[in-house]
């Protein structure tokens, strides 16, 4: 049967060879603006993977007074014609095509980077995510930024984009039209044509300057849903002002606004939310206009888009963290192999990471964004090992895919009778239950890879030498902290016996969230969510401070709609029982001052220890006595030829790089800690190191044992 999913589509003069596409998101790969390797590698493993089309960038920055929010890239620098060509063309061999989208941030950014130039708006109105009070645009400025637009467009034709897309929801562009972010009175604003006065102006010089045969394209959002904003009768005019214009040859729609986390997850829903929100939506824009409908919005799973193409909702689907998690998508439907696409499970680690730390990352591909160094697809070993792996929660579970792909022989040893470890206890709070998904998917691997999973089998040192390993990988991950320094701390019972159901929320319920994750903020959801009285105290300045924004917004729902009380920059420093109940006193270090309180129960959050019992135990045994081989590590070459070859120095030195004479460490050379006597080479990873995240495991495995 044909799938409607890999029909071409015809834009314009271009042949999209399927229906699949990834939209514009920007991963903030970019290096002094510009989308170097690292930018291209991950838009070519798309192309590999048989995307038909992968827009570049998200809101590539047209203006110097539009400062990079997350890592945009400079459209306005010609220095970028080179770099875009590198990446169209690589993207091009593998046979896709290649768009990219371009912006003025308006609003939706910061004055204190980049150049620091006052940001600039239509109206002087602060935008709730990014808190810069913009500028009102002058007139200089509009014609300016006009111009800038039209260079930019230039550059990207230039650089053999196949096409622009020009950012129209938050963004300076939409602000205009928008009656809720332009209040002027002056020739920019007031009536609906005034107000449409400066997009337009955009796309002419854009068009006049690209030509007719270029393909642009807006995204824009169709209905704003929010009061006084763009409605979908004022947008569907807009658009056909721009569509009888000729000056767009596609749409990508959106619903809603981006101005708070908030109303952001409605606009890119994440886990725990509803799929495919606003494919309906999309559809019926699609009824209505002649132009190429394309829209992305948590369509993650291949029925879902199949059932958008097949039910005419959409022209091209756009499945964009679902290629970060698995950039091979389209290859693996057309061989077949569907039920092997890695999913994406709406973790919007990606995502909040722009911000939080500059890069996007899946939380359990790490190969993507990485293709430099990881690969997305294993290559077989020339030689086969036997690789016991301990633990099967996620470094354990990833460790004995990536061995099986090798080709290895792998057993899997897991005490519990299933796989799973932490995200088993993560996905009990029934929001983040897709979490699960990154267990069974390398559930599923692992049966088809032919790896032997041992449940139910508390392993130990004889177990494992008797299993005649070459390799050891020990994924035992950790057990969770209680603060022992805190007078009464035998009261504490940990946030891991509330995710697990040993402990049942009742009564009043202060939790003191110590380390800032999401398994405090998720225990103190249910622990809300269960009609207790809640009280967060936690010692930092703003809570769940490892949690990016668009996982804030969830818990933060919970906590408003339950009165949860939440006291920063505040620790427990001691309990005591008092008539039955627990006397907590709150302190500080910022004062002497002590605060009472008095609750039925003080659950914490502290992290985990690692459960590194068996590591040590096995320790004398192995060749390399735990010792991984850091440079080895780095430089992607197997650990066990590091540690033969210690007679060759492979110190760097400065030459090349510097047109210098050679220069070496002086310094005594480290000896190998090699025992001869060791049977087989031992390693740990994931929180059984130190306590990490899910990524970290999955990284540690992947990067350890795709050279095993
Ligand atoms: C890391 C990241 C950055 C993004 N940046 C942009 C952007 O700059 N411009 C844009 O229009 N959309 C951006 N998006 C939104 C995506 O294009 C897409 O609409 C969203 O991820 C929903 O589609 P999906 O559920 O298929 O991922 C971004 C998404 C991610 C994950
Ligand atoms: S981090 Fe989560 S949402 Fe983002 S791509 Fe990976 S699985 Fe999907």
């Amino acid at each position: 049967m044909n799938d409607p999913l890999l029909e071409p589509f015809q834009l314009k003069h271009l042949t999209l060879r399927n229906r699949i596409f990834s939209s514009s998101h920007e991963p903030a790969y970019s290096e002094e603006g510009m989308p170097k390797d690292r930018y291209r590698l991950y838009h070519e493993e798309k192309a590999k993977g048989g995307v038909a089309l992968t827009m570049t960038a998200g809101s590539a920055v047209v203006a110097e007074d539009s400062p990079p929010a997350f890592g945009n890239l400079h459209a306005y620098d010609d220095a970028i014609v080179p770099w875009i060509q590198r990446l169209t063309d690589g993207v091009h061999e593998h046979g896709a095509a290649c768009m990219i989208q371009i912006s003025h941030l308006g609003r939706r950014t910061s004055w204190s980077s980049a150049d620091w130039l006052p940001v600039v708006a239509p109206s002087p109105l602060r935008e709730a995510a990014h808190r810069a009070v913009p500028k009102e645009a002058e007139d200089w400025d509009l014609e300016r930024i006009i111009g800038k637009y039209a260079d930019a467009a230039e550059r990207m034709q230039a650089g053999g984009m196949d096409g622009i897309e020009i950012e129209s929801y938050g963004h300076l562009f939409d602000g205009f039209y928008s009656p809720a972010t332009n209040e002027r009175i002056d020739e920019w604003g007031g009536s609906e044509e005034a107000r449409l006065r400066f997009p337009l102006r955009v796309l002419e010089a854009i068009r006049a300057r690209v030509g007719e045969d270029f393909i642009v394209g807006v995204r824009m959002s169709i209905d704003e849903v929010q009061p006084n904003g763009v409605d979908r009768p004022h947008g569907l005019r807009i658009l056909k002002r721009m569509e009888d214009a000729k000056l767009i040859d596609f749409v990508n729609v959106i619903r809603g606004t981006v101005s708070s986390d908030v109303v952001l997850t409605e606009v890119i829903p994440i886990q725990g939310m509803p799929a495919a929100p606003h494919l309906d939506f999309a559809g019926l824009v699609r009824e209505e206009t002649t132009l190429p409908v394309l829209h992305a919005s948590k369509i993650d799973d291949v029925a879902t888009a199949r059932h958008a193409i097949r039910e005419g909702r959409l022209d091209m689907v756009g499945m964009t963290r679902a290629h970060l998690a698995d950039p091979h998508i389209v290859l693996k439907i057309m061989d077949g192999r569907e039920d092997q696409i890695r999913p994406c499970v709406g973790a919007t680690y990606c995502l909040d990471r722009i911000y939080e730390a500059g890069e996007a990352l899946c939380i359990h591909n790490a190969a993507t964004s990485r293709e430099a160094t990881m690969p997305h697809v294993i290559p077989r070993s020339a030689t086969s090992r036997r690789v016991v792996v301990v633990g099967a929660g996620p470094g354990g579970l990833e460790a004995a895919r990536v061995a099986g792909e090798r080709g290895h022989d792998v057993v899997l040893l897991e005490a519990m009778p299933w796989a799973g470890g932490q995200i088993s206890l993560a996905a009990r709070n029934p929001r983040r239950v897709d979490l699960q998904g990154i267990v069974d998917w390398r559930v599923a691997e692992l049966k088809r890879l032919g790896v032997e999973v041992r449940y139910d089998t508390f392993a130990d040192a004889n177990m494992v030498a008797d299993l005649k390993p070459n390799v050891v990988i020990i994924a035992t991950g950790g057990l969770p902290q209680v603060p022992d320094r805190v007078d009464g701390s035998e009261h504490f019972v940990t946030s891991w016996d509330v995710l697990g159901g040993d402990v049942r929320p009742a009564g009043s319920v202060l939790l003191f969230d110590d380390n800032g994750t999401h398994s405090a903020m998720s225990a103190a959801e249910m622990i809300a969510r269960s009609g207790a009285e809640l009280e967060i105290v936690t010692p930092e300045r703003m809570l769940g401070i490892e949690v990016g924004g668009m996982n804030h917004v969830p818990y933060a729902r919970a906590f408003n709609e339950t009165d949860t009380r939440i006291t920063l920059n505040q620790r427990v420093m001691a309990i005591r029982l008092e008539d039955g109940q627990l006397c907590v006193e709150l302190g500080s270090e910022h004062t002497t001052h002590r605060s009472p309180r008095h609750v039925d129960q003080v659950v914490v959050d502290q992290g985990t220890q690692p459960m590194a019992e068996l590591y040590f135990d096995l320790k004398p045994l192995s060749s390399n006595l735990g010792a991984v081989d850091y440079e080895a590590l780095l430089a992607g070459r197997p650990q066990r030829h590091a540690l033969s070859s210690q007679a060759e120095d492979k110190r760097p030195t400065l030459s090349s790089a510097e047109g210098k004479s050679p220069w070496r460490l002086n310094g005594p050379r480290r000896e190998s800690l090699a025992n001869a006597k060791g049977t087989f080479e031992l390693y740990r990873i994931g929180d059984a190191v130190a306590a990490r995240n899910i990524h970290a495991a999955i990284y540690d495995a992947l990067r350890l044992l795709k050279d095993v």
